[in-house]
């Protein structure tokens, strides 16, 4: 890979140790993939996860005196002040948060706490060149903005970051970008559990490689596209999608495909999307919690919830998790007022996969997320599967299904 004469003094330590780390771990990527040569970005995103190796990363690259030159929007952990006086969170893992929320401050993060920066933070213009980690993220800004990201890594985007460059490769480049399978959509889209259902369904079928959706609406909403792209992103490593008439790339399905044909055509059913649902569905019948979010509720989902709650009490504990911004304005308005006078709690900077949810161990909730039913299953939460309107409508029963 070729390297300019800054880069080659960025790798070789003029710019500080921490810069030619992450100058390293980039070349190395850069060679495996064949990058001819390192590009500028604009913007990064670093799904920040509050793990051990993610901590550990990040307080590597600080004692070495990194600090980024394109500063990242990061992901959720948990919101320490409101979970450090709750039983169900321990002292180490309190302290865990605390020392990761000072490392990606120091290292010069935007600490925004969400897995959707891409609707409000950090949103790219078309033909952008950014490093995007995070499932629903990396998906939705090649697709919808038609803006230039691979899949990174929270460490690769994070060294992203530090550099202000990555390899170009991938999707970066036009030719990647081509749809290869054609997927024709032959089922019911009528409600948002059905985008994550079909994510969760295609994935699989195509083998990561990018498909072009027919059949579907051009005036699907944001939130069923963020939903959509987080499934294809976790049932599969799917990065980029085109749907016809709303890509920017894909105005027409020729365009889509870069005048190729297509490797294979598939067809997508109601009952595809009911298999997959039962698949991971625990059970219908009496349920304990209820858990939204994951990603991030937007404004409008939690005003739709707001609206199914309005003077009624829950009998399920209900999580609801959002970036800051939205639950600032949302409690402007009144929404998050409505919802906590139901018994619900609406958390900002929380991430579904975080060490505290101990008290929900081994008990069963509703949730629209494929993603959250997932995840979590190693910290022994079962989920069963429904739209935001049928998980609200089950944590007002206590059931769902029923
Ligand atoms: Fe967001 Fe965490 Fe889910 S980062 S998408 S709430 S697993």
């Amino acid at each position: 890979m070729h390297l300019t004469d800054r880069e080659q003094a960025m790798l070789s330590g003029d710019f500080g140790a921490g810069t030619a780390l992450a100058m390293r771990i980039q070349q190395a990527i850069g060679e495996a993939f064949d990058a001819p040569r390192m590009v500028p970005v604009s913007r990064t995103h670093v799904a920040l996860s509050n793990q051990d190796a993610d901590l550990w990363f990040v307080e590597k690259l600080l004692d070495l005196g990194a600090h980024c030159r394109v500063a990242p929007t990061v992901n959720p952990g948990f919101d320490v002040e409101y979970f450090q006086n709750l039983d169900q969170v321990s002292s180490p893992d309190i302290l865990q948060m605390k020392r990761t929320a000072q490392a990606y401050h120091d290292i010069g993060a935007i600490l925004n706490y969400s897995c959707t920066p891409y609707l409000f933070d950090n949103i790219p213009r078309q033909g952008e060149v950014v490093a995007f980690s995070e499932s629903s993220a990396t998906p939705y800004v090649n697709s919808i903005y038609g803006a230039r990201t691979n899949r990174e890594s929270a460490q690769s985007a994070l060294c992203a970051a530090i550099t202000g460059l990555v390899p170009e490769y991938g999707l970066l480049r036009t030719h990647n970008r081509r749809a290869e399978v054609v997927v024709e959509v032959e089922a019911r889209m009528d409600d948002g559990l059905a985008y994550q259902l079909l994510g969760y369904a295609v994935a699989p079928r195509i083998r990561n490689k990018i498909p072009v959706f027919t059949g579907l609406n051009t005036d699907i909403s944001p939130e069923d596209l963020m939903n959509l792209g987080a499934e294809l992103n976790t049932a599969g490593a799917v990065s980029m999608y085109h749907i016809v008439g709303l890509t920017p790339e894909a105005q027409t399905l020729d365009m889509a495909l870069g005048r190729h044909e297509p490797q294979e055509v598939i067809h997508i059913t109601q009952d595809d999307l009911d298999r997959v649902k039962q698949l991971n569905s625990k059970r219908s019948g009496p349920i304990d919690f209820v858990m939204l979010g994951c990603p991030h509720l937007s404004l409008r989902q939690l005003q739709t919830i707001a609206a199914l709650l309005h003077g009624q009490t829950l009998k399920t504990e209900l999580w609801l998790n959002t970036s800051a911004s939205t639950r600032l304005i949302a409690s402007r308005m009144g929404i998050t007022q409505i919802i906590e006078q139901a018994g619900g709690h609406v958390l900002q900077d929380t991430c579904v996969d975080q060490p505290i949810w101990n008290h929900l161990a081994g008990k069963i909730g509703a949730t629209d997320s494929l993603k959250c039913a997932y995840y979590t299953t190693r910290r022994s939460l079962g989920f069963s599967l429904g739209s935001i309107e049928a998980c609200i409508e089950a944590s007002l029963k206590g059931a769902i299904g029923e």
